[in-house]
């Protein structure tokens, strides 16, 4: 059990890893894309004791290969479609094995991870029209990005009132104006949690109208913000969406920000899923305005197919952010030191972690590799497979398709002649369906729950994904909604 091995170990234990790569990766279009876990497999798991002894290495990878491998989350198999979660990436994959290589906390300093993480920043902030200054960083996701810049955008509102809520936090103002955050119905539910820990709690939001699509309707945001400030509420922050995680809607943002611009209200931009769509010229138009916002986040981790975790922050006032985060204990000085060791003001005064991972190379490594060009080619692959989707389900005598279907998302939902409008037996159906296809191990999708009923929902961010595999997730949905009506099935 040596910590120090010879390069020879290491290159045989990572030819065999990168063998278990190769194997895991081509292999999985055979296997079924979900199994559940065998069922004492938790169990033995969570009983299991900490080894005293250290075992060799080709065990535990044996082991890695029979118990782990085998059964995948689902993501990675060209006929998942569920939640958000992309294939990884392959440069992706060896990107987080180098960056463990290095082992780096990116905190700040000066040294090459650093380096690449501000590259990466100054690419998104240009991909989205940021202005040079703004800050920007990598998180573990857009629920980290929230926090963020929810946090950013609350100092600033305090400080709008002469309150330090970093002092003071809270508690024990009683006369203080009632700190408020606007989110539409569709808003993803990590703003709820990040406003509940920002200690606002969830009875400070307010939910905007939205229009028959479901994207937040500016003309009633600018009434409710002219009330609020009206009956001397603090409007905090907007939330938009920028590709909404239910139905891929893309929220007014030109209009929004106009509404908030008047307002002088902070505008966050949630393009965790949809942001990267901005590279199509065909959706520029309507996804461009994300420029305008004060902070913005979108997800590597998504529709980039970088391995998880990829999270991108960008906030406009770089200087406000780091008044809303910066503790630096004497130790960590950095002032006055930017070609020394301490490197440029650190990432770590922006955000919420201190020890930070090289998140930098996997993304570095996968926009280097497919350029706008590639990431082009593969965002339209998806939207068209998602388009031949719901063809397919107009098509279907017993599915519904949610219309308009958004960038590359698709909810439908059986309903049979036989069930008429009954809603609730038509949720059951649907969620029997649901489970049907998902320990069939042929095909994956999700669900959610729109205007209080349940759908079927597909997201395909999924270069792996194939015209007949679209096909065949139909034919299997199809078939289980027969199935389900057949008695005794
Ligand atoms: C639109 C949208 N916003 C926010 C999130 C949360 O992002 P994360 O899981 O990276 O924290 C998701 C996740 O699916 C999402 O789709």
């Amino acid at each position: 059990m040596d910590f120090t091995w010879t390069a020879e170990e290491i290159r045989r234990v990572g030819y065999r890893v990168a063998d278990l790569v190769a194997e895991h990766l081509s292999n999985l279009p055979d296997e079924p894309v979900f199994r559940p876990l065998p069922p004492d497999r938790l169990a033995r798991a969570q009983s299991s004791a900490l080894p005293e002894r250290g075992q060799p290495v080709d065990t535990l990878l044996d082991e890695f290969a029979r118990e782990i491998a085998p059964y995948p989350f689902g993501n990675g198999h060209p006929r998942f479609y569920g939640w958000v979660n992309s294939p990884p990436a392959v440069v992706g994959v060896f990107g987080a094995a180098l960056a463990a290589a290095m082992n780096p906390s990116v905190a700040g300093g000066n040294h090459g991870a650093v380096a690449l993480e501000h590259e990466v920043v100054g690419w998104f902030r240009r991909l989205l029209g940021f202005p040079e200054g703004s800050a920007g960083l990598l998180v573990s996701g857009t629920s980290t990005a929230a926090l963020i810049s929810l946090a950013a955008a609350r100092h600033r509102a305090c400080g709008h009132v002469g309150w330090d809520v970093r002092a003071s936090g809270l508690q024990g103002r009683g006369d203080s104006p009632r700190l408020t955050v606007y989110l539409g119905s569709e808003a993803h539910g990590c703003h709820q949690k990040a406003v509940e820990l920002l200690g606002l709690g969830s009875a400070s939001i307010r939910h905007v109208p939205g229009d028959e699509r479901l994207r937040l309707r500016a003309d009633a945001l600018d009434t409710m913000l002219a009330e609020d400030l009206a009956d001397g509420r603090l409007p905090v922050a907007v939330v938009a969406s920028a590709g909404s995680v239910n139905t891929g809607a893309i929220d007014p943002l030109d209009a929004l920000a106009d509404v908030c611009a008047r307002h002088d209200v902070w505008l966050h931009v949630d393009g965790a899923y949809g942001g990267p769509a901005v590279m199509l010229e065909e959706l520029r138009p309507e996804l461009a305005p994300m420029a305008r916002a004060d902070s913005v986040a979108l997800d590597p981790h998504k529709w980039l197919y970088v391995p998880v975790d990829a999270g991108l922050v960008l906030v406009k006032d770089a200087a406000g952010l780091r008044d809303a985060f910066s503790l630096v204990p004497p130790y960590l000085r950095t002032d006055g030191d930017e070609h020394g060791v301490q490197g440029p003001p650190w990432f770590s005064e922006f955000g919420t972690e201190q020890t930070r991972p090289f998140r930098a190379l996997k993304v570095w490594l996968a926009l280097r590799y497919f350029g706008l060009e590639g990431y082009r080619e593969l965002l339209a692959h998806d939207m068209a497979l998602a388009r031949r989707l719901a063809a397919g389900v107009r098509q279907a005598p017993a599915l519904v398709l949610w219309e308009p279907q958004g960038l590359s998302i698709v909810c439908f939902r059986a309903a049979p002649p036989a069930l008429g409008d009954d809603g609730e037996a038509l949720d059951r159906l649907n969620r029997a369906v649901l489970s049907r296809v998902q320990l069939g191990g042929e095909a994956f999708l999700s669900s959610t729950v729109m205007g209080g009923r349940f759908w079927l929902r597909a997201c395909v961010v999924n270069p792996r994904a194939t015209e007949s595999d679209v096909d065949r997730l139909l034919a299997v949905v199809q078939a289980a909604v027969a199935a389900e009506l057949t008695p005794g099935a």
